[in-house]
């Protein structure tokens, strides 16, 4: 069925370019800050192989309750914190606060109501992670007064299904 004019196919293909447009926005402008990139949620890999591609002078830390990635894209083992997000983010963040330069959120599990509040769960630990000037990319809302809303349309991607993709970056 056609959602603002579009058919599935035309939405997945728009949300996975508007998806590489973002993490590449999110890489043309931290490439001054020096600090690792934190994958949160691994699924299939596709975004963790697009990371360390366009991070791949930094360390990529990868987390998710379980290792489920296509063969290709299975990070080594020092780099993965496997478990709920709930315990190993906050466990990362206590070595690494205020040193990350780009956190990847993609979290959604199919429910709207449980991933934005996990999403608002984590908001405030991502922006404690992160360095200043440091970027959020993510597929939830992450609303913090510390975190400015870059829109969609200042990196080109326009064609991004509205309230899908989310990009901040943390106030100097
Ligand atoms: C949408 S998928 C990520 C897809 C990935 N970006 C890709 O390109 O293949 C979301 C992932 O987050 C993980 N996840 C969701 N909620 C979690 C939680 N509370 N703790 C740990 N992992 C979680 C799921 O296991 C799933 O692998």
């Amino acid at each position: 069925m056609k959602k603002g004019g579009k058919t599935r196919l035309e939405r997945f293909i728009a949300r996975v370019v508007g998806q590489r447009t973002c993490i590449d926005a999110a890489a043309q402008r931290t490439g001054a800050l020096a600090g690792n990139v934190w994958e949160v949620g691994l699924g299939n890999g596709r975004t963790y192989d697009h990371l360390r591609d366009r991070f791949a002078d930094r360390n990529v830390i990868v987390f998710d309750r379980q290792v489920m990635a296509h063969p290709d894209c299975i990070p080594p083992a020092d780099m993965v914190r496997l478990g709920d997000f709930r315990d190993t983010i906050p466990a990362e963040l206590a070595r690494s606060a205020g040193e990350v330069a780009v956190i990847h959120a993609d979290i959604g599990n199919g429910s709207v109501t449980e991933s934005r509040a996990l999403g608002r769960w984590l908001t405030p630990l991502f922006v404690h992670a992160l360095a200043p000037g440091g970027c959020l990319v993510g597929d939830q809302p992450m609303e913090d007064p510390a975190l400015e809303p870059i829109p969609l349309a200042d990196i080109g991607a326009t064609d991004m299904p509205a309230d899908t993709y989310f990009l901040y970056r943390k106030r100097a």
